[in-house]
């Protein structure tokens, strides 16, 4: 008897250790298909990276660059070599091209003896690169050495590649201007995601971020003005022109030449936006003669210059806008798209043409005369007909226009193509009509939004949270996929001035906007998406990246039942987190009552106080909502 338990109380401890220490195959965007198979694969100091014979110097490339980042945090030195060893790591150019895989598609495969990763094009084997680094211990992303980890990989099968081409990121650099540095950090962070498209917002009433060689005052100018530190970079006085214009900053064309090349060894697209007809202060501040008035122009001088009003409706206090009428509009432009075109290879330039306020063109004679002799009878017509001149000067380039959804209104020609950003109805509608689109709903994709509770966030005018971003799909009803190039998300930084607020505002968002353009349809689910995203926070940690972790803040809500008494509806993105709250004025812990339905507001109550917890431990922040504030929430009935 008893030499039969023994081995099997061994082999019970061996299991149990085994499937502590076994690594969970945690990928983010999910893979297409990827089979856990038993065992894992460990690096060792002087494992292989083998590149199979006749692969291309890019792929040389991409092993000893793998080598490198292997070689940080595990100290280990790896040898590269040609000799086709299927030990140790191996990266192989299919030399018959898989039908299923496409151009970003690749194959993952991790056996104990070693990890082939095989692909059509070298953009595969730089994704599948990608995962292999998420199923490494967390460690990995350590930018130090770190001791004592066993650098195992769980044994498994990925079949995976992308469900769209388009997997962007639009990074707003006008607003708040960030330095060639940190744009390359931004796209670091997102080719690790596997996105491959950067949409860069280079122009708008905040500054002219590029530089136009044949238009120099466009820099010299435009790119600079008041510093602003307020809510919205607002204040209460506007700057007189004696005040120095000392926030801003451009790229030169060398910059931009080198960010486009390290896009390039990173398979990610830049896709340029000099945003005309409207958000075009920088530029008329530069040349005052783009104006349909005249006379001075500043860049953004810190207070508010455009009125919103409800329904979408909004006008220009100060004119921000070329003026269609003038044929020097038309040439300044050819000008700069003359260039944009020559740095940029992508087959798309944005031409931006959202918010354009027509009131001023409203007063111009000069836009009357333009009617009269188009025989335009209204204002979006006026914009349609600046947009068919701006996308013939585009397309004389060699380029294919793009722009927000505004260009639909008043007719679009043909060959337009639409980023489709006040909710889907532009995408559905410009679909329907055969344009390609590329779908960025604010409704699901806009990641200036508050991520969490607005109580604790920096203010902005609109919500959005994880779960939301993570339930779009390009794809809306009613749409002929093939018109559906893919999905970004979109970073404006009017309230984002720092890089370390950029990271908090785009992740763990971004994940998600990555998960819905990359992976199948049929593979999302919240909850694993969610559980990922926490194993991702803690790679984020390691490598001294930043997040935000509004997804553990309990969502407060409220209503009124029919004697106008108020109730607290609160709730959680996350499962398996309970909610604990307080009505007198002290911090709730887990011993305080439990939130298990809507509960009624005693009416003497100032502030209600919330907080989530997770297994014993509080997890959320802790949120202190005025009952007035709570008040509002409730719909009105
Ligand atoms: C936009 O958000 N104005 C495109």
């Amino acid at each position: 008897m008893k030499k039969k338990i023994l081995p099997l109380i061994l082999a019970m401890g061996i299991l149990a250790a085994h499937s502590q220490t076994k690594p969970s195959a945690s990928v983010i965007p999910v893979p297409a298909s990827l089979i856990e198979n038993s065992g894992t694969f460990t690096l060792k100091n002087n494992s292989v990276i083998s590149i199979s014979a006749g692969s291309s110097k890019e792929i040389d490339g991409m092993g000893l660059q793998l080598a490198k980042v292997l070689h940080t945090a595990t100290g280990y030195n790896f040898k590269t070599d040609n000799a086709g060893t299927n030990e140790g790591i191996k990266l192989e150019l299919l030399a018959t091209p898989s039908t299923s895989l496409g151009n970003e598609g690749y194959r993952l495969k991790v056996t104990s003896t070693g990890v082939l990763i095989s692909a059509n094009k070298p953009a595969g084997i730089f994704y599948g690169i990608q995962s292999l680094m998420q199923l490494l211990p967390k460690e990995i992303e350590s930018k130090t050495l770190v001791q004592n980890v066993a650098w195992t990989v769980p044994c498994v099968t990925i079949d995976d590649q992308p469900r769209f081409g388009w997997r962007g990121l639009m990074l707003d650099v006008s607003r708040h201007f960030f330095t060639k540095q940190e744009v390359k950090k931004f796209m670091d962070d997102m080719v690790k995601f596997k996105f491959n498209l950067l949409h860069l917002h280079l122009t708008d009433d905040e500054g002219w971020r590029i530089e136009i060689k044949s238009l120099p005052k466009l820099t010299s100018i435009g790119a600079w003005r008041v510093e602003r530190n307020g809510k919205w970079a607002n204040s209460p006085k506007a700057a007189d022109a004696s005040e120095p214009k000392t926030y801003g900053g451009f790229y030169t064309q060398e910059d931009i030449k080198e960010l486009v090349k390290y896009g390039q060894e990173r398979f990610l697209t830049i896709m340029p936006e000099i945003d005309v007809p409207g958000h075009s202060m920088a530029a008329l501040a530069s040349y005052p003669e783009l104006s349909c008035t005249g006379g001075e122009h500043s860049v953004y001088n810190g207070i508010p210059f455009m009125n919103w009003f409800p329904g979408g409706k909004f006008e220009a206090i100060t004119e921000n806008g070329l003026c269609p009428a003038n044929e020097n509009v038309y040439e300044f432009l050819d000008k700069v798209f003359t260039e944009v075109a020559a740095l940029f290879p992508f087959e798309y330039i944005h031409m931006g043409g959202d918010e354009c306020a027509k009131n001023f063109w409203e007063k111009s004679p000069a836009v009357q005369a333009l009617m009269k002799r188009e025989g335009l009878k209204t204002m979006p017509e006026v914009e349609s007909y600046f947009v068919r001149r701006v996308e013939k000067i585009v397309n004389s380039k060699g380029k294919k226009l793009m722009g927000w959804d505004e260009i639909l209104e008043g007719g679009i020609s043909p060959t337009a193509n639409v980023m489709s950003w006040r909710g889907v109805k532009g995408g559905i509608e410009a679909a329907k009509s055969k344009h390609n689109v590329v779908m960025s709903p604010s409704s699901f994709a806009y990641l200036d939004y508050v991520q969490g509770e607005p109580l604790l966030e920096a203010p902005v005018y609109a919500s959005l949270r994880l779960n939301k971003v993570y339930s779009f799909d390009p794809i809306q009803e009613g749409m002929d996929a093939k018109y559906v190039l893919g999905g970004q998300g979109n970073q404006w930084t009017e309230q984002i001035g720092n890089y370390r607020n950029l990271q908090y505002m785009t992740w763990p968002r971004a994940l998600a906007i990555a998960e819905d353009t990359w992976s199948p349809k049929e593979k999302k689910d919240w909850s694993s998406f969610a559980s990922r995203v926490e194993k991702q926070f803690d790679r984020w940690d390691l490598a001294d990246d930043t997040y935000s972790k509004a997804m553990y803040d309990a969502i407060v809500a409220a209503s009124k039942d029919e004697k106008g008494n108020l109730f607290a509806n609160i709730s959680t993105e996350l499962g398996g987190m309970t909610i604990y709250y307080s009505f007198d004025e002290s911090n709730p812990d887990n011993y305080y009552p439990k939130y298990t339905a809507p509960v009624l507001v005693p009416k003497d109550a100032a502030t209600m106080k919330i907080v989530t917890y997770r297994n014993g431990k509080q997890i959320g922040k802790q949120i202190n909502i005025p009952i007035t504030e709570l008040a509002k929430r409730a719909p009105k009935k």
